[in-house]
Order: structure tokens, then C-alpha cells, then sequence
């Protein structure tokens, strides 16, 4: 495990997901109201990249299929996801937006 620089602090709108790559690991990281949070950008249903969704209340919508999950708990809403998304530390240096994977 190790800290990535992914993003400047700065650059992070809220509801508007950015979609990083840690590795093989694709990422999407999203302000919102009281932080900024990432998760696994990869739908746990079928493959699509959560980033190509939809943004709102705290949740990220699939675009294939509309399964939704919690921003900051990974956690699959509705169906047809029914397993969660991994969630990855946060933290913000020197206006530096890291993660940890
Ligand atoms: S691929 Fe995401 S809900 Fe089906």
C-alpha cells in the first residue's frame, strides 16, 4: 500500500467524478459537500466505468445499466448491482489529493 498523487485539490468540482488510473487500477474520485472520496471505477454488475455515469446525492449511477452506489461506503444500492465497490483512503497534502491503494 502506498500513497498516489492523483489530482490537485483544486482541480476537484463537486458531483463531477474524475477518473484516474493507480497502476491497473482505475479509480474514480468525486467531491462532495464534507469531502472527497474514492471508489473502484468499475461497476461490480457488468463492465462500465462508473465515471461515465450519472453523479448526484452522494451516489454514482452506472451507465449501462443504472445500478447505484454510495460514494462514501462502495456500498451497491438498487439492482442489478448487488456487490459493493471498493472505497480507497483519502487524503489531502499540500493541495495535493492523494489515495491510498
Ligand atoms: S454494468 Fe453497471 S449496472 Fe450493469
Amino acid at each position: 500500500m502506498a500513497w498516489h498523487r492523483v489530482a490537485a485539490e483544486a482541480d476537484l468540482v463537486e458531483n463531477m467524478p474524475l477518473a484516474v488510473r493507480i497502476g491497473d487500477t482505475p479509480v474514480a474520485v468525486v467531491r462532495l459537500a464534507d469531502g472527497i472520496f474514492a471508489v473502484n471505477d468499475v461497476c461490480t454488475h457488468e463492465y462500465a466505468l462508473l465515471t461515465d455515469g450519472y453523479c448526484e446525492d452522494g451516489k454514482l449511477e452506472c451507465p449501462l445499466h443504472q445500478a447505484c452506489f454510495d460514494i462514501r461506503t462502495g456500498a451497491a444500492l438498487n439492482e442489478p448491482a448487488e456487490v459493493p465497490v471498493a472505497t480507497y483512503p483519502v487524503k489531502i497534502e499540500a493541495g495535493g489529493v492523494f489515495i491510498e491503494l
